[in-house]
């Protein structure tokens, strides 16, 4: 790293003007494989954004007019945000469009301790010097300053840090999950989220996180049963009819995230987009090309510090373009239904962190604690190059 680099990170927060990020020898719309070989427009996760900026550069004359614009245009219009004690309205609202925003999830505390976790953890991840002048290295199948918490350690979740296992079981989203999933017996499944630099001038394609089977498990009709869903069977066939299958398919996600907002979204600092009514889509999401111009601009603006998007891992969903000066970072955690995980899920939460969580949190972990004395591999190391965190896997076996 060059020393402006380090001195950067030293000053650098998650909610604050930072000179982090804006890399202009970080080419638009490339990427790095697991070794850290550049390329451009490379199918798959990472594709291009037709549209974008040709250059990395804060007052390029492309970047002020896709600033301008999206000043005037961005954001769902009417999105509404729920308080969390409305725990009817989030529901209906979660099960209808596939997420929910909710405010004052965090109180001033956490929002602190959360501000200094991703902090801290986004450091180790920019310290790896980036190829041929570049300020950073990309992470592997991602675009530039783009990074994920969960897919840089090298263990591929962060619930070894305290920080994140702290926020598994809060008063205010404990309920909203349990009624979500219609029992107190989900699981947490893993915990990390994304983040993007300033400069971040391209929109990552939308996609969904999961493919679901849609198979009608025991415990997922169970499920549909503790929601209140009727299970109405067709008089000819004796089974489910179509109507029954599709709600029930509405309403069990597999995976549900948290993504807690560090700093307000707005316009300019890329905030989330997500398309209402997607989560039981068979569909593929548009590709960045086919993405029609209402789906661009269909992100949470509004959602403040503090409040967090509860959202179905299904719906199509992708960040959008930072066109300013704050880091946006969206820490979550994810948690599963009880039918959609077991005890094949990696360890990845060592005892001693587990050891210092509530009772309930403890039940939601039941599956990804590791036993004592065991630390799970590769927890602790950051890296953005897949090759590094193989390395760092290994070398703790
Ligand atoms: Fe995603």
């Amino acid at each position: 790293m060059t020393t402006s680099v380090i001195d950067e990170l030293k000053t650098m927060t998650v909610y604050r003007e930072t000179s982090v990020g804006w890399d202009e020898k970080s080419l638009a719309n490339e990427t790095v494989n697991e070794d850290g070989d550049y390329f451009i427009n490379r199918p798959g996760f990472a594709a291009g954004d037709p549209r974008s900026p040709k250059r990395r550069i804060y007052e390029d004359p492309e970047v002020k007019n896709l600033r301008d614009y999206l000043q005037e245009h961005t954001g769902i219009k009417g999105l509404e945000i729920c308080s969390p004690d409305e725990i009817d309205r989030a529901r209906r609202i979660f099960f209808r469009d596939g997420f929910v925003v909710v405010r004052d999830l965090l109180d001033s505390e956490q929002l602190e301790r959360f501000r200094e976790g991703c902090a801290r953890v986004l450091k180790e991840i920019l310290s790896v010097p980036g190829k041929a002048g570049r300020k950073y290295m990309t992470e592997t199948n991602r675009l530039p300053h783009r990074y994920s918490y969960g897919t840089s350690s090298a263990s591929r979740q962060l619930l070894h840090d305290s920080v994140w296992a702290s926020m598994i079981d809060l008063p205010t989203t404990t309920p909203l999950l349990k009624a979500i999933f219609g029992s107190s017996d989900y699981l947490v499944g893993g915990a990390g989220g994304d983040l993007c630099l300033p400069g971040a001038i391209e929109y990552q394609r939308l996609h969904s996180d999961l493919a679901d089977s849609l198979k009608l498990t025991e415990g997922r009709l169970a499920q549909a049963e503790a929601l209140g869903i009727e299970l109405r069977k067709d008089e000819d066939t004796g089974e489910l009819d179509l109507p029954t299958r599709r709600l029930i398919a509405e309403h069990t996600p597999p995976v549900v995230t948290i993504n807690f907002v560090m700093s307000d979204l707005t316009w300019e600092n890329g905030p989330i987009r997500q398309i209402p009514g997607t989560h039981a889509s068979q569909q593929n999401p548009p590709t960045p090309k086919e993405e029609p111009e209402w789906m661009r601009l269909s992100t949470l603006v509004g959602a403040s510090a503090g409040a967090g998007v509860f959202r179905d891992n299904r719906a199509w969903h992708g960040a959008t373009p930072n066109v300013g000066h704050e880091v946006r970072a969206l820490p979550n955690v994810e948690y599963l239904a009880p039918w959609s995980g077991g005890p094949d899920m990696a360890k990845t939460m060592p005892h001693e962190v587990w050891e210092t969580l509530s009772a309930h949190a403890q039940h939601l972990c039941r599956h990804v604690k590791a036993e004592p004395g065991v630390w799970p591999a590769g927890a602790g190391v950051m890296h953005p190059l897949a090759a590094g965190r193989a390395r760092a896997k290994q070398s703790a076996k």
